[in-house]
């Protein structure tokens, strides 16, 4: 029996005309997106209401703390402003979602110190599935996002702890370190076990995201694009803040739209459940081929990374340059910003140091899921969607 149709029947003494009159869409599925405007969380709010998406008819709920941004205003979701770290809100605000069938956790909270990571993050989506699971009779699965540190270890322990070689795949064991990706799955797997195969999950574990977002912690695309717009305004050149190896190394990315995607395929095939998958675009890219695509989208001159090229740090550059990106705002007419909401620069000093890594397709694609993207047209079609928004200039 559809779940919707045991609702109806829970519905008991309503007439079938008054049913009717409802005027009530007839759902298949009902997906609860937490942390719905962040990169992830924003494709799926966009993705999943449409009428073609697999699993539809879908009703979406989606969750973050702050009010409802301008820019996801269209997304047909119901907008609920909950802080999943608060427990009694939590329990209050979600467990009233008696319906929801699947949920989407897409969210996280970034400590610096992988301890408390762990501890806050476990709690965020224990309370989640808390308030959740005894509450909704027809939950089916979980779909986690996480990520490549699965395999390297947190970004303070790089260099410091033995990491898996990259391309990594979803075979490779745990390191032993401690892990906010691991709790998660942990927290998860324990919900799960007690649910005696009522309960499925995937795991989905994305490269860098290129996608759109006001409020993500970690905005690769939007972050350049500011960069970018900053050294046009100032007149210099587009410089590379980073190390000769990660210029000229390989790097693969993911784009939201897919990852999304990738999870509604978890969602749909009998074949994907239980699973984690690794989830990157399919192709790879040099970070100097991206440098020269945004340099032209922005009319700016770059330069090369030649031997001898000293790194240096992106932060400690546009640190005071928050009055700057105001008059760029200014003189562009885009919605109003403020620097640290649209660049993320300790992210960037990470990257643009960092050894080039990437995640191997190989199990999603011989689990059947096909999806791909062309990294360079997905980052100049996020840079396209950053500017229909007037966020960047
Ligand atoms: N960004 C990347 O490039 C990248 C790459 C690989 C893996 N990942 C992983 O992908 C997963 C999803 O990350 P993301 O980058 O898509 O997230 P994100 O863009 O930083 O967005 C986080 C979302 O969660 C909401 N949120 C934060 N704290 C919350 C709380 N306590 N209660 C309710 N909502 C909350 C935020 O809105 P409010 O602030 O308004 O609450 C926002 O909607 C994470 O595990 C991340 O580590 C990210």
């Amino acid at each position: 029996m559809s779940w919707w149709w045991a609702g109806a029947i829970g519905a008991a003494a309503k007439s079938k005309q008054d049913r009717l009159d409802d005027d009530v869409p007839q759902y298949q599925s009902v997906g609860l997106v937490i942390g719905v405007t962040g990169i992830v969380g924003n494709s799926l709010a966009e993705i999943l209401p449409l009428s073609d998406t697999p699993g539809g008819p879908w009703k979406v709920y989606g969750v973050a703390r702050s009010p409802r941004p301008k820019w996801s205003a269209d997304h047909q979701i119901e907008y609920i402003q909950c802080d999943v770290a608060d427990r009694d809100q939590t329990m209050g605000k979600l467990g009233a979602l008696a319906d929801v069938t699947h949920i989407f956790y897409a969210t996280w909270s970034g400590q610096l110190n992988e301890g408390e990571r762990c501890a806050e993050n476990g709690n965020m989506l224990r309370n989640v599935l808390d308030a959740v699971v005894p509450n909704a009779a027809n939950l089916k699965h979980v779909s986690l996002v996480t990520g490549l540190k699965h395999y390297t270890g947190p970004y303070v322990m790089t260099g410091k702890i033995e990491s898996h070689e990259p391309p990594f795949c979803e075979t490779m064991p745990r390191l032993k370190y401690e892990n906010v990706y691991y709790t998660l799955e942990d927290v998860l797997f324990d919900q799960v076990s007690k649910r005696d195969g009522a309960l499925t999950y995937s795991v989905h574990r994305p490269s860098i995201m290129f996608g759109f977002s006001l409020r993500s912690k970690v905005n690769f695309v939007s972050t350049l694009c500011v960069y970018a717009a900053i050294c046009k305004h100032l007149g210099t050149k587009l410089k590379y803040p980073g190390t000769k190896k990660s210029w000229e190394g390989y790097w693969d990315a993911s784009d939201a739209d897919l990852i999304a995607e990738q999870q509604i395929w978890a969602v749909v095939d009998p074949y994907a459940k239980n699973e984690a998958f690794n989830c990157s675009n399919g192709d790879v890219y040099k970070t100097k081929q991206l440098w020269r695509i945004l340099a032209e989208e922005f009319g700016v001159e770059y330069e090369d990374v030649v031997e001898g090229h000293q790194g240096m740090s992106v932060g400690d550059m546009m640190k005071d340059k928050g009055p700057v990106w105001d008059e760029i705002v200014k003189a562009n007419g885009l919605e109003p910003s403020e620097l640290g909401q649209v660049a993320n620069w300790p992210s960037m000093d990470f990257l643009f140091n960092a050894e080039p890594v990437m995640g191997c397709m190989n199990k999603s694609k011989e689990h059947g899921f096909s999806g791909f993207r062309n990294s360079k047209t997905s980052f100049t079609s996020w840079i396209d969607k950053l500017r229909g928004y007037k966020i960047v200039p």
